[in-house]
């Protein structure tokens, strides 16, 4: 079994798409390990994306992320985090896949309504980040 960080953005939250994103989460087969809805400061959101260092972009994505409330799930499946990434589809929702979660509810490349973490170890530090001081439900 792998684990994965799936974090539902506040563009998603807010257009109240929580119940059918996280539908077709369980439809694909992962385990909700531990669920929390938050808002971020944005020093937090700059933390969480800081691989994102000096990219153009990424102070829209940290004022994005800190402007509402969002939903972080870890998840457990076999083969979680490249399933995961194959199941919200790519950054920008023009490019993204008929039925991915991104095609079906994100608006833009920059409001994209979810994040997956991006690797294995992206995966233990963005779990960490989200829930480490509580810890999983099991
Ligand atoms: P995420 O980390 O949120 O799951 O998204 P990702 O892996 O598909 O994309 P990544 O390259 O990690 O970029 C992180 C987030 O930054 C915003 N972005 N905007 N306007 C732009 O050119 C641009 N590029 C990236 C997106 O919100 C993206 O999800
Ligand atoms: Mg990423």
């Amino acid at each position: 079994m792998e684990e994965t960080l799936f974090m539902i953005k506040p563009d998603a939250v807010g257009a109240r798409k929580v119940g059918l994103i996280l539908a077709e989460i369980e439809k694909a087969g992962f385990e909700i390990v531990a669920m929390r809805q938050i808002r971020m400061t944005a020093d937090q959101a700059r933390r969480f994306y800081a691989m994102h260092e000096g990219k153009p972009f990424l102070d829209e994505l940290v004022a994005f992320m800190s402007s509402g409330p969002a939903v972080p799930c870890h998840l457990r499946r076999q083969n979680a985090i490249l399933g995961l990434r194959e199941l919200i589809g790519a950054t920008d929702p023009k490019e993204a896949k008929p039925g991915t979660i991104r095609a079906l509810y994100a608006e833009s490349k920059g409001k994209n309504a979810v994040h997956a973490s991006d690797s294995p170890e992206s995966a233990k530090t963005e779990i960490e980040f989200m829930f480490g001081a509580v810890g999983a439900a099991r």
